[in-house]
């Protein structure tokens, strides 16, 4: 659990906070994904979470201890934390790298090694491959993998990233979301995500915090966002196609009316497939409606351009898929 109350970082000399009284609490095991414009104050608000930065003001909690009473070298050892690029030690080997904190936490040569191994293999890299690798001989989603299993080498239950594949290419940025998203699940890490880019947000985040000028201006799960912006800087941050990024939170499965038998000659979708996909196979057959099949005897339900249209609104729909969805924290 992380929880800020009140935090403010005023720099010196600074006209005005950089961060101006945040609340925000993110719960066991969720990744909260922090958004908005360049400049708006993410990176201070991580950094005052592993005490990179000192708040102003206000109390930060994290797994029920305040950190501005800890001290910050220990503090830091319990906190993993992820950066854009860089953040490898170049003189190291991917295994001096990934050990660095078992390292300082004294453990023995083998627990070490067996625990580089271990953490290379959960970020999918081969470890009698990438063991005794220079960081400057990797490609930059490799590198960032190191980062993530040296973050997570000594098991801290909370991550802070920031930006963290930012410098990745878009095809390997994609794999990289989805697999760390689904390690850090796995793992019940208590994540904070900064990022500008709205994709990974939506993709990695459990919730969706939006800041603006230092200040937290939504906090909500990514479907209610994009339902619901708070106001009109949150709608035009999110952009005029939100509607459409909603359809890609929520499967077929989840959206259907379940055991209604499909109309005679409906086109089929598979039950896991995107509401987006879905309305993609509606547009091009010209049908109302879907038969939504996963691979058994009969049809699991039928699928309407009706509710996929409620949905991407945000409006109350028929099947209840929203509501069904995890309660917001
Ligand atoms: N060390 C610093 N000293 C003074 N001002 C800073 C410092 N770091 C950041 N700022 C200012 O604080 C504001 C928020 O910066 P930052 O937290 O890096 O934003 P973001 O990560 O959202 O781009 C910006 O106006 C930035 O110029
Ligand atoms: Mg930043």
């Amino acid at each position: 659990m992380i929880r800020l109350e009140g935090v403010g970082k005023h720099y010196p000399g600074a006209a005005r906070p950089a961060v101006d009284g945040i609340d925000l609490l993110i719960e066991e095991g969720r990744t909260c994904a922090l958004i908005g414009p360049s400049g708006c104050g993410k990176t201070t608000t991580l950094r005052m979470v592993n005490r990179l930065i000192e708040p102003s003001s206000g109390r930060i909690v994290v797994a029920g201890r305040d950190v501005t009473a800890a001290d910050p070298v220990k503090l830091r050892r319990g906190i993993g934390y992820v950066i854009q690029g860089t953040g490898l030690f170049p003189h190291l080997s991917v295994a001096g790298n990934v050990a660095t904190v078992p390292r300082l936490l004294g453990w023995d040569r083998a627990r070490i090694a067996a625990r580089v191994d271990a953490m290379l293999g959960l970020v999918g890299l081969d470890p009698a491959l990438f063991r005794d690798r220079r960081p400057a001989s990797l490609s930059g989603g490799q590198r960032q993998r190191v980062g993530v299993a040296r973050a997570l080498a000594a098991d801290p239950p909370v991550l802070l990233m920031d930006e963290p594949f930012a410098a990745v290419d878009p095809l390997e940025r994609g794999r990289l979301q989805r697999e760390i998203t689904e390690i850090l699940r796995r793992l019940r890490k208590t994540v904070i995500l900064v990022t500008h880019d709205l994709d990974e947000a939506i993709r990695m985040g459990d919730t969706v915090a939006v800041m603006r000028d230092g200040r937290l201006v939504q906090h909500d799960r990514p479907d209610q966002v994009l339902a619901a912006p708070a106001d009109a800087f949150v709608a035009e941050f999110l952009g005029s196609d939100r509607a459409l990024r909603r359809l890609t939170l929520l499967t077929a499965a989840a959206a259907c009316r379940s055991g209604e038998r499909p109309p005679e000659g409906a086109p089929e979708v598979p039950a896991e497939a995107s509401l987006q996909v879905a309305l993609s196979i509606l547009l091009g057959s010209g049908a109302e409606a879907l038969a939504v099949v996963d691979g058994g005897p009969r049809p699991v339900g039928t699928l309407s351009l009706a509710a996929i249209r409620a949905l991407a609104a945000g409006l109350p729909d028929p099947s209840g898929a929203v509501a069904r969805s995890p309660p917001l924290v």
